[in-house]
């Protein structure tokens, strides 16, 4: 069996000998592809894999038609929007995702911008503190959940909206329930993102809800570009001056928010909520792990299709 880690991004090095050990106890090949510059590179090396982990590479239906032996496909990470899951499973192949394995790494970064937001952009000049600022968490998961967790140390007032988690499970963490997205954005200081990317969420953060935060408010990123309205946020941030955008994921107006709004808006310069050593190793092997009981055994938990 040949396993093909399939990474833009490379993980950490440290990350790799953790899955080559874990391939290579189970008597399989590993393959390697990292930092590739071109679609062409990710076809070519698919072509005699049995197993591929990546991260946000996309599996198009052209990657995943012309790995012929592809048998299992794990995104080493939370999200598996870059994943055609119906090619997948017209192709027979089981995909995965590894839920939680990045998270504190995603959180961590989550606190890093509000507090880089709180103090102008690290100018200088006198900025504010989020002791005593109510937080908003949009969407309570693997990395919502920490996130209020870490925020709390900082005095923040936490709340949190997921319809999909029971009220007594965010409850139980001490953290207040709004049951409307509405009233959330309404009543918080800081939002942080944590929604996934599909075709419910896509541009629903739109001009409505955000025109909703309280004065000096700001929206902290860490999920998906394509969640916000790009064309709203520009609106919203021309209308009110006191707003602020912080994202780990430039959106494709990144350039023309950057000088519109310079001091309000900040991108990272390359996604890099998972992009740590802890995290890659953590979700590389528990991705390696998955993908030998998944060909061992037939286990299918974490299978997202
Ligand atoms: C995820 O969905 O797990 C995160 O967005 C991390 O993505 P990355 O592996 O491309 O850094």
């Amino acid at each position: 069996m040949k396993i093909l880690i399939a990474t833009d991004k490379p993980f950490a090095p440290v990350a790799v000998s953790g899955i080559r050990e874990v391939v290579e106890n189970a008597g399989y090949e590993l393959a390697l592809l990292e930092g590739y510059t071109d679609n062409s590179q990710l076809l070519e090396a698919v072509t005699d894999v049995d197993a591929m982990i990546i991260r946000s590479d996309k599996a198009t239906k052209e990657v995943i038609e012309a790995a012929q032996k592809l048998k299992i496909i794990v995104r080493a990470g939370a999200g598996y929007d870059n994943i055609d899951l119906s090619a997948a499973t017209e192709k027979g192949v089981v995909a995965m995702n590894t839920p939680g394995q990045n998270s504190n790494a995603v959180a961590e970064l989550a606190l890093g911008m509000m507090v880089y937001a709180a103090r102008g952009l690290f100018n200088g000049k006198a900025g504010s503190e989020l002791k005593g600022k109510t937080l908003g968490i949009h969407a309570y998961g693997n990395v919502g959940k920490l996130v209020g967790y870490i925020a709390k140390g900082f005095g923040m007032n936490i709340a949190a909206f997921d319809p999909f988690v029971s009220a007594e499970a965010i409850e139980s963490d001490g953290v207040k329930v709004y049951n409307s997205v509405e009233e959330i954005y309404s009543n918080c200081e800081y939002i942080s993102l944590h929604i996934p990317a599909n075709d419910k969420t896509k541009n629903s953060i739109n001009y409505e809800l955000l025109s909703k935060m309280p004065k000096g408010a700001t929206l902290v990123n860490t999920a998906r570009k394509e969640v916000v309205s790009e064309a709203d946020l520009m609106k919203l941030m021309n209308d009110r001056t006191d707003f602020k955008y912080v994202s780990d994921i430039a959106p494709n107006n990144a350039e023309e928010l950057l000088n519109t709004f310079a001091g309000r808006v900040y991108f990272t310069p390359k996604k890099m909520g998972a992009q740590t050593q802890e995290a890659n190793v953590n979700a590389g092997i528990a991705a390696a792990n998955q993908i030998v009981n998944f060909l061992e055994n037939g286990d299918t938990t974490f299978k997202v299709n």
